[in-house]
């Protein structure tokens, strides 16, 4: 077992330390904010992801697993350091590398025997070269210190499964050491290994995830067709999975990806291709139509009822997705500003979104809009004149049809996440708008 250090305890770095402590390495966390520190150590989670507290508790009963903001102390005698800090999209479109930086300086400081320094954040093709460069710049004792390239696949809200029962684990060295330390480290996890060099692991990351943002932006393209042509995309998707080339996952269309993931890595590899001179075509149609697709539900719900001027405006689901209580680029930050800037009078819900989304919205008039926040679908709904519906989760699916009837003072129902069956909404006497689907008329 290896003594192993982790900068960051966001949703990588957290998941990843918990998840090395359950496969029997001995774990430090490492964190620069001392309050979170102190609530990790007894087990409390910052971050809301299924299974992780259990976990955690668990691991640090057994001594193996730690917190600190010492990271002097927890990088010195590491075998491995796994970097699981933040790499945030700059204005331009790129990746900020500063965290990733200060975490390797602040490694080269401490090392005091030889140490692989592995970077799980995702960071553009050719930063692990130049990470390695830092380090052996600003080493301070006389030890080897390599870097690796071990890129994170995991989901928000399956996190912990993500990590523990991966598809793969994807490792990119440059040396047999470091090759051989990796392999040793993940051989308890008992998963699939595809070892790689450096650039091609970090590409790897991009290739994948920006391949899953494009599946999904192909789809909304379809599923706008198929509103003009008189198709239904939840039918197109379904004939389509059957082909194992295609595959059935990610192919919902809906109101556009959101996260922490998609959004940031579409934009830094389109980036980084023109850097290169090459113009990431897939890429930037990928974007365009993302950008496009998060308002569908707003510019649908403005043609319908042309002013949103005092009208009680139902919205379910704020988060990016189920599961989460993250609001990264969620679609219901595009669309919420531009219903209160045209008056609406909001009623939302979410069962773990709404202190995030305050940050951003706090309860009461916005211009000429307002928001309320309550605890159920059902008053949210109550005496709404529209619902718009951003987020699936269980408790908003669990509505039913008729409830939308019995509760709204007008049952129009906007879904961005192609919730219902369309015929049972008209059968209910819902006027029912979602995506690439036609709209009933009600008997
Ligand atoms: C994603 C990747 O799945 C993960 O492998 C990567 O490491 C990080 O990014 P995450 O952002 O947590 O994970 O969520 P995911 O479940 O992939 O959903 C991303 C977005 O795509 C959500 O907004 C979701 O609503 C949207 N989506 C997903 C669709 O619109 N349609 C789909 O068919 C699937």
């Amino acid at each position: 077992m290896k003594n192993i250090a982790v900068a960051g305890t966001g949703y990588v770095g957290l998941v990843t330390g918990v998840c090395m402590a359950e496969n029997g390495h001995n774990v430090i966390c490492v964190d620069i904010d001392e309050q979170k520190v102190k609530m990790m150590r007894e087990g409390i989670s910052p971050i809301y992801e299924v299974g992780l507290e259990g976990l955690m508790r668990r691991n640090i009963e057994a001594g193996r697993l730690h917190f600190t903001t010492d990271y002097p102390s927890a990088y010195k005698e590491a075998d491995a350091v796994f970097i699981g800090v933040g790499t945030p999209e700059k204005e331009d479109g790129s990746a900020n590398l500063q965290y990733v930086e200060t975490v390797a300086i602040q490694i080269a400081e401490s090392v005091a025997k030889d140490c692989l320094a592995v970077i799980k954040s995702t960071v553009p093709i050719g930063t692990n070269d130049k990470i390695e460069e830092l380090i052996n710049k600003s080493l301070v004792n006389d030890v080897r210190v390599e870097v690796a390239s071990n890129p994170e696949f995991l989901a928000q809200g399956s996190a912990v499964k993500d990590t523990l029962e991966a598809a793969r684990i994807v490792i990119g060295t440059e040396s047999e050491w470091a090759e051989n330390l990796l392999t040793e480290i993940y051989t308890p996890f008992n998963l699939p290994i595809v070892s790689v060099n450096r650039r091609s692991a970090e590409m790897i990351k991009y290739a994948s995830n920006d391949f899953l943002a494009l599946k999904i932006s192909y789809m909304n393209d379809i599923a706008n067709l198929c509103e003009l042509v008189g198709a239904d995309i939840q039918d197109v998707a379904e004939g389509m999975s059957y082909d194992d080339r295609i595959g059935s996952k990610f192919l919902n269309a809906g109101i556009g990806y959101g996260g922490s993931c998609f959004p940031k890595d579409t934009s830094a590899l389109e980036y980084l291709a023109r850097q290169y001179g090459y113009d990431l075509r897939t890429m930037q149609a990928t974007i365009k139509i993302n950008s496009e697709q998060k308002l569908k539900l707003y510019d649908k719900a403005k043609q319908r009822l042309e002013t949103f001027e005092g009208i009680k405006v139902a919205v379910l689901g704020l988060t990016f997705k189920p599961g989460t209580d993250d609001l990264r680029e969620a679609p219901s930050l595009a669309n919420v500003p531009l219903l209160l800037e045209q008056g609406a009078d909001i009623y939302a819900y979410d069962p773990i979104g709404v202190d995030n989304f305050k940050q951003f919205y706090s309860e009461g008039s916005h211009g000429q809009g307002n928001i309320t926040y309550v605890d159920s679908p059902e008053d949210a709904l109550k005496g709404a004149a529209a619902c718009l519906i951003f987020t699936e989760w269980g408790e908003i699916k669990a509505v039913t049809p008729n409830q939308y009837k019995d509760l709204m003072q007008t049952p129009l129902v906007f879904d961005g996440r192609n919730i219902y069956n369309v015929q049972e909404m008209a059968d209910n006497g819902v006027e029912y708008h979602s995506i690439g689907r036609p709209v009933k008329n009600i008997n």
